[in-house]
């Protein structure tokens, strides 16, 4: 015993480090699911000619109706967050608070978070760190306590703050100031800091240690795109540099690699599975931007994937890996619950084809080859097909698996 604990000795000192460095706000656990409206609505305003589409108080009524009576509350998504281009282009004159426009949210902010708390769900707000938002709307830099009170009396529980129009430097200690001051409001509310991808476009390496401790998410890299390139690009910055990233996320702070675009107009059914899986093993936000009302039955089934939600939000918190790339077949991998009694953990396998050659292609590996090493094997499981059992696969055993082109497969391997 007494060696097992010099041997746990420093890694519980670690942990306890990590916890007494983190944000203590004690939200997002687990990654944050939820809907946005940038990707797919962006700035659109004109609600004559888009009724359905402009970012409105009827978008996220709507929205939120549809979390709730689609399924995806009950999957596990909460959050409804609008983003950019929902205020008016000037402050109140009087009081010099900032103002929800006026024709496009004629109710107000705390009318609409009434609407989404009704049914269950919580309300995210979009703002930005420096003199104006991206599109151009006021910003929060000279007016820091006074918005971050403004959104606690609207009831808001997730902050996303941007970094356009704002002097990179000062965000080191900008965006922990504002931490702060949503923190001062005893109101609770989800930190999302962009302030890490300006830092990066910048060429200056993050301050991850810092993010941890002021921010519940941040956002690494580029925004995404509607389209695979993109995708794959995002994926590819992870791969790349996952020795400086990975080791960052964990519960109560998640590095956030963007929106899922599934439903949208850039993705197949079986890509779209691939934006699914790798979001998972990279614990990544799951956070939606599409039309709720016009997805798919099939690609409504794989957002709702309760098995691949289940590996995203397992309670360990521990980000994947890209572990290997052989033949153009990329093995990302993620440790995950349940770790058996000797507590080798379970985890997530996806086989990422980066193939464009025509014919599926199948592959084999030894179960060593992919550092799973447990002596009693694993129980393997398709997560993309509920309920199949492939069973059991000890470390000298091969594994074999096809994979399209541009697809992904995507298994549990549970430690037995
Ligand atoms: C940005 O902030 C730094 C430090 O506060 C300051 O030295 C610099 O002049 C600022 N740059 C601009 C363009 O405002
Ligand atoms: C404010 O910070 C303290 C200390 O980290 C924490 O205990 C508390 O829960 C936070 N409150 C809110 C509303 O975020």
């Amino acid at each position: 015993m007494y060696v097992v604990s010099l041997f746990l000795f420093p890694f519980l000192l670690l942990q306890l480090l990590q916890s007494g460095l983190a944000l203590q706000n004690g939200l997002a656990l687990k990654p944050p699911m939820g809907w946005m409206s940038w990707q797919r609505f962006r700035c659109i305003t004109d609600c004559k000619a888009y009724p359905d589409e402009c970012i409105s108080e009827h978008l996220f009524r709507r929205h939120a109706d549809l979390m709730a009576s689609e399924g995806y509350a009950d999957a596990g998504y909460e959050y409804v967050i609008i983003d950019d281009c929902w205020l008016e282009k000037n402050r109140d004159r009087t009081t010099n608070k900032l103002v929800a426009d006026r024709k496009r949210f004629p109710s107000g902010l705390n009318a609409l978070a009434d609407h989404i708390h009704n049914r269950g769900l919580k309300f995210g707000l979009y703002q930005d760190f420096g003199t104006n938002t991206c599109a151009g709307y006021p910003g929060v830099i000279n007016n820091m306590q006074l918005d971050a009170q403004t959104f606690a009396d609207w009831d808001v529980d997730y902050v996303k703050l941007d970094g356009c129009f704002a002097n990179i430097s000062d965000m080191a200690t900008g965006y922990p100031e504002f931490g702060r001051l949503l923190n001062a409001t005893g109101r609770p509310m989800v930190y999302s800091c962009s302030w890490p991808a300006y830092q990066e476009e910048s060429g200056e390496v993050p301050d991850y240690e810092s993010l941890k401790e002021h921010c519940n998410l941040w956002r690494n890299w580029d925004d995404i795109d509607d389209s695979l390139e993109s995708v794959m690009q995002i994926i590819d910055y992870f791969g790349k540099n996952q020795d400086r990233i990975q080791p960052h996320g964990g519960p109560g702070h998640w590095n956030d690699p963007d929106m899922l675009i599934l439903g949208n107009y850039g993705l197949s059914y079986d890509q779209s599975k691939l934006q699914m899986a790798i979001w998972a093993v990279l614990a990544a936000p799951l956070i939606m931007s599409n039309d709720l009302a016009k997805v798919e039955p099939r690609i409504k089934n794989i957002l709702q994937n309760r098995d691949v939600i289940a590996v995203n939000q397992d309670p360990l918190g521990i980000q994947g890996r890209r572990v290997l790339i052989k033949n153009d077949i990329e093995v990302w991998r993620r440790p995950i619950t349940p770790q058996n009694d000797v507590q080798e953990y379970s985890f997530a396998v996806a086989f990422v084809s980066r193939r464009t050659d025509g014919a599926p292609y199948a592959i084999t590996f030894t179960l060593k080859e992919l550092l799973l090493m447990n002596e009693n094997g694993y129980g393997v499981q398709d997560l993309f097909e509920s309920k199949s059992n492939l069973g059991v696969f000890r470390p000298e055993n091969h594994f074999s698996t096809r994979v399209i082109p541009n697809g992904v497969t995507f298994y549990k391997f549970t430690a037995l």
